[in-house]
């Protein structure tokens, strides 16, 4: 077993409302399209996802929680012009309704292709994402783990107003199931 841990950061209402008013002035860049994983979703599409998150050191979900057959989930994508997928981002409602934190959110897996990092394509998903879930889902918390350091990360999590708690998300993997022996960056 492989030990790993994670800074545990969380979002409350103020969250939901940055990201409205990020989406008040921010736009995705307009040669990208934005699609949202679903039933339909295509292989050629997923593959590229798989490819883009994996590059980015980030684990998707399994496919029936990619696709929210599971739980509820919103999966945001962001296609250039030659198909190529270059920007996710997505939450998945996974506690069950008996749960403490049942009106939580796990919101994240936030994935910019290493070409077209700076443009507010994490920042514009993300915040879309977010709005989804209050709107579609209803839900107005939500949490994400971050390793120490990744300082990227930690300040586009701070500008959506999400904080570092003073818990740590610790995980023992098995690395014969996840190969890169962490879940995400
Ligand atoms: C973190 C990541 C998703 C950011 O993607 P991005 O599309 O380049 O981010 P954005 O352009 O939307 O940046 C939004 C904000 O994040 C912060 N940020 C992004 N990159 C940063 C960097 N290299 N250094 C410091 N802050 C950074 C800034 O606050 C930025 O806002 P600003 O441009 O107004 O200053 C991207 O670097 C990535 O894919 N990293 C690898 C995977 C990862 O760490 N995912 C998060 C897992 S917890």
């Amino acid at each position: 077993m492989i030990a790993d841990v994670y800074d545990h950061w969380e979002g409350s209402r103020a969250t939901f409302e940055a990201a409205d008013r990020m989406l008040a002035t921010r736009a995705l860049p307009v040669d990208l399209a934005l699609r949202e994983v679903g039933p339909d979703t295509s292989t050629e599409d997923l593959n590229s996802l798989d490819s883009l998150t994996q590059s980015c050191d980030v684990l998707l979900p399994m496919g029936t929680f990619l696709r929210g057959f599971e739980r509820p989930s919103v999966f945001l994508y962001a296609k250039d012009p030659e198909g190529q997928v270059v920007g996710a981002a997505a939450a998945v409602a996974q506690f069950h309704d008996a749960h403490p934190k049942k009106g939580m959110v796990w919101w994240g897996m936030l994935s910019t292709h290493a070409s077209r990092r700076g443009e507010g394509i994490a920042l514009t998903l993300g915040a879309m994402v977010l709005r989804e879930v209050r709107q579609r889902l209803g839900y107005s918390e939500c949490f994400t783990g971050i390793r120490a350091g990744n300082s990227p990360s930690e300040a586009l999590c701070s500008k959506l107003a999400l904080s570092r708690t003073d818990t740590v998300d610790l995980l023992a993997i098995n690395p014969d199931c996840f190969g890169g022996g962490q879940m995400t960056k």
